[in-house]
């Protein structure tokens, strides 16, 4: 289960983070955005190296940005654990992923609920991590699309056919039932923002996503 902090309150990230390791948090997905590749803007490594002060939880993140190659070594100098990078992002992808490993990351591709999987195909032999949107990227809050668990089940069986060890893990729009729908279709990590984030009871919410 990994929370996303685009819903957390900033002005009070060392109690967000605390909150979120007590809750059973696994690892925390940063939503990083260029307001190029989506509207809107957060934050960079800057931010990610105060997180990695601050929490032990792994970090993984999400860069939502056209030209995500020219800034893999900044977020993996700020101590980041993941990078997942989209498959419509305008750089050779294929070695922005190889430079996200030899950075001693992991490397990830998402791609846009409206991007078909076969885009994600030439670049599934070298990933760690397939991060399928089920939202547009650019904002919390938003409603699920309905045809993320198919495209969850196709990268399962995909993975079984050709013995791939890529985790799947699915974005946007995540709640109990959209959750749980997505675990079942295969997902092995659930992203939660805003559902999550804004509960009383993060440690009852958490629990209900893990299932
Ligand atoms: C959307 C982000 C998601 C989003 C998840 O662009 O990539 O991580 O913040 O938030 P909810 O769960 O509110 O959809
Ligand atoms: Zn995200």
């Amino acid at each position: 289960m990994a929370p996303s902090l685009l819903s957390a309150d900033f002005a009070d990230l060392k109690g967000e983070l605390d909150s979120l390791q007590a809750c059973g948090a696994d690892l925390l997905h940063l939503d990083i955005m260029d307001g190029h590749f989506v509207p809107n803007l957060t934050f960079g490594p800057f931010i990610c190296e105060a997180i990695r002060r601050l929490t032990p939880l792994p970090l993984d993140a999400h860069l939502m940005m056209t030209h995500p190659h020219r800034y893999l070594e900044a977020f993996a100098k700020a101590g980041v654990d993941g990078i997942t990078i989209h498959v419509e992002a305008t750089c050779d992808v294929g070695a922005a992923l190889d430079q996200i490993g030899a950075l001693g990351c992991q490397r990830g591709l998402s791609l846009r609920p409206a991007t078909d999987l076969g885009e994600m195909v030439p670049f599934l032999d070298r990933v760690d991590l397939v991060l399928v949107m089920s939202v547009p990227p650019g904002f919390g809050g938003q409603s699920f699309d309905e045809g993320a668990p198919e495209r969850i089940a196709w990268l399962k069986q995909r993975r079984a056919e050709t013995g791939g060890r890529w985790l799947i893990s699915v974005d946007g729009g995540i709640n109990d039932v959209t959750g749980a729908a997505c675990r079942q279709a295969g997902a092995d990590i659930l992203v939660s923002g805003s559902w999550l984030m804004k509960a009383k009871d993060r440690a009852a919410r958490t629990a209900l996503l893990k299932g």
